[in-house]
């Protein structure tokens, strides 16, 4: 078995969005010959159509890749074999001086990760399942928040750690500082950090022979007993649920019983087998390896990520398992047709299948009728879902402007959370309000400093905490701000005054008093909950005013005069009016008819009275939906 796993390497690739993970994958899958090349296409392993469009990697990709190596017992002599004098280095340098290549054949199992900070839980997840990562930094970038946030990830897990410098063949490039700043960082010599041109192959397969050497072969329990990591899942219609696996200990075959651990359920491996990345099935699967089960589970909510697969019954000792992810953002989702609920309502729980860090929970509008309050871990986060949707789901969809969530603290002293305005309290028995503070981190070369260190100060409530020079031209700034301030346009703003080149990374800090108060809009004198938001006491009656406006130049003429009014509770903070569309009932008859004219005129103040005792005006569902995107 130990033989086995020697020649077994798990390893992920993580660095900040764009700084060309998914790049350096193809080029792994042409050395390897995984995919045949007429198959190759750029950014192979980003397979959902929506990633290739935006040119981001949404979901974490596992593929086993064989390497074949030909008797080249020289190769471990190379030029950038150090010899350690440092243990807290160990993991960055050649450690193996006396390592010896010979005929033979590896299994690297590697997982290609997202870059973005909306997607940092499938990186954490990733790296539950591997033994050492390639940190991967563009040279005409330099390191980003990503890349600090992601080492963090990566260093938490105690994994050996390979720097390489990318793009190396752009003029631009800055390759010296890069490595400098690079090997400083990991407290490394500049020689351990490898220079490479994912594009074009330059450095690629030197690299890829560095994490045989360097990252350790998988340990794990000999035997049959089943331990494996869930690391992630997807649903097919045909197989139910498919759970990606590490296993940990033991081995599986097709047919074997199976226990899902922590939700306890008992079910069987229809399928076993590996990402090719293409789900390929085996007759097992063993220790150390990453491969997927079929499970045959068909309700999608019952597995979870996290959980561990054994074949032990259910006495089996956990495995560690993740973080739980703290969606931060919050935002509605409804079925632009009401009998699409249910369709919803399924899609939603396979798209939370793949992805563990988002939730959702059931809400009432009176005008929408049923739809989903959901909570993301960012903007991008949400809007991606929401794509997803759309496209892998047929689904027609509004959606609200994102929101944070609220810690609302009653006279009694109970505290609870509140995700939307509905469920606000009424204002009398409030102690006090609390809103989600984040610590924001802003990396940016030092030629935008001023202008990011001014967009951050005029951030609400920001307080700076710390501005180090870090690397060769580049700043680091931390702050604290609250987080509605970082998901309203923030991102937008920093690229626009650093020319794309600032990034950011941002942790929720916990809750801190705010005054907030919930507006409402009254159309008509009736109260429409449906357009009642939690806003800032200070900014009220310009969000108050600024909505009336809007609702103002949207709302369809009508037949009488119709008051718009902003108010928080009862108290009239902002006010439009939208003046009644005299319409000439009478205008198609001419010539002398008093008598039907008077008629018609009174069949119409008839009308215009029966509307206002009503009360309610009747709003289109295209003016909500557009309300409700802000
Ligand atoms: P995310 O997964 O979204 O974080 O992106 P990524 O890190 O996977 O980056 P990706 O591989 O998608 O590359 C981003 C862009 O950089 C693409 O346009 C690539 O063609 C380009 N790129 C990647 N590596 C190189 C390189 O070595 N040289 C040059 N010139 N361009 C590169």
């Amino acid at each position: 078995m130990s033989d086995q796993l020697n020649f077994i390497r798990n390893f992920s690739i993580i660095s900040h969005v764009d700084h060309g993970k998914s790049t350096l994958a193809d080029r792994f899958l042409e050395l390897t010959k995984t995919v045949p090349k007429e198959k190759m296409r750029p950014q192979f392993l980003d397979m959902m159509d929506l990633e290739r469009e935006k040119g981001i990697t949404i979901k974490m990709q596992p593929v086993r890749l064989i390497y074949r190596i030909r008797n080249q017992k020289s190769e471990s002599r190379n030029k950038f074999q150090i010899k350690n004098s440092k243990s807290q280095t160990d993991s960055f340098e050649f450690r193996a001086s006396n390592f010896e290549f010979s005929d033979s054949e590896y299994i690297l199992n590697l997982i290609d990760t997202p870059g973005h900070v909306d997607f940092s839980y499938e990186v954490s997840r990733s790296l539950a399942a591997v033994e050492g990562v390639i940190l991967l930094v563009d040279a005409t970038k330099g390191i980003q928040a990503q890349t600090l946030a992601n080492l963090e990830l990566a260093k938490r897990q105690h994994l050996v750690i390979i720097p390489a410098v990318n793009k190396i063949d752009l003029y631009q490039a800055r390759v010296e500082e890069t490595t400098a700043d690079l090997a400083a960082l990991l407290d490394a010599k500049k020689e351990a950090v490898f220079p490479i041109s994912a594009k074009y192959g330059n450095g690629v397969e030197k690299l890829l022979r560095a994490v045989i050497e360097k990252v350790p072969p998988p340990k794990g329990g000999k035997g049959d007993s089943l331990r494996a990591l869930i690391f992630d899942s997807k649903y097919d219609s045909y197989k139910g649920v498919i759970a990606y696996v590490r296993i940990v200990d033991g081995k599986i075959r097709r047919g074997d019983k199976i226990y899902l651990l922590a939700s306890k359920i008992l079910a069987e491996a229809k399928e076993v087998g590996f990402f090719k990345p293409n789900l390929v099935a085996e007759e097992e699967l063993k220790t150390g390896e990453i491969g997927y089960i079929a499970t045959g589970i068909k309700e999608p909510g019952k597995l979870r990520v996290g959980d561990a697969i054994t074949n032990l019954k259910f006495e089996t000792e956990p495995l560690p398992g993740y973080r739980e992810p703290k969606p931060m953002v919050f935002l509605s989702i409804y079925p632009e047709d009401t009998a699409d609920y249910e369709s919803l309502k399924a899609a939603l729980g396979k798209l939370r299948l793949t992805d563990p860090s988002f939730i959702f929970d059931p809400e009432f509008k009176e005008a929408l009728g049923k739809g989903f309050r959901g909570g993301f871990l960012g903007s991008l986060h949400a809007e991606i879902i929401c794509e997803r949707l759309r496209r892998e789901f047929s689904l027609d969809i509004i959606i609200s402007t994102p929101s944070v969530a609220y810690r609302v603290i009653d006279k009694k002293g109970q505290a609870g959370l509140v995700k939307s305005a509905a469920d606000w309290p009424a204002s009398i028995e409030i102690k006090e309000v609390q809103e989600p503070w984040a610590r924001l981190t802003v990396v940016t070369p030092s030629d935008y400093l001023g202008k990011v260190m001014k967009l951050i100060a005029g951030l609400r409530g920001s307080r700076q905490q710390e501005t180090k020079y870090f690397g060769t031209q580049t700043y680091l700034l931390c702050s604290e701000v609250p987080l509605i301030e970082i998901i309203s346009g923030f991102y937008d703003k920093l690229k626009g005054v650093s020319q794309g080149y600032a990034s950011l990374n941002y942790e929720f800090l916990g809750f801190r008093p705010a005054e907030l108060v919930k507006m409402d809009i009254l159309i008509a004198g009736v109260k429409e909950e449906i357009f009642s938001k939690i806003v800032l006491k200070t900014r009220a009656y310009q969000e108050g005013r600024s909505f009336l406006l809007k609702l103002k130049e949207i709302l369809p003429a009508q037949l009488f005069t119709v008051s718009l009014q902003a108010a928080i509770s009862n108290n009239i903070i902002a006010r439009e009016t939208i003046r009644a569309r005299g319409k000439d009932v009478t205008a198609p008859l001419y010539g002398g008819d008093y008598t039907r004219k008077r008629k018609l005129l009174e069949k119409q103040k008839a009308g215009k009275k029966e509307l206002k005792e009503k009360g309610r005006l009747r709003i289109p569902v295209e003016v909500i939906f557009e309300l409700m995107k802000g």
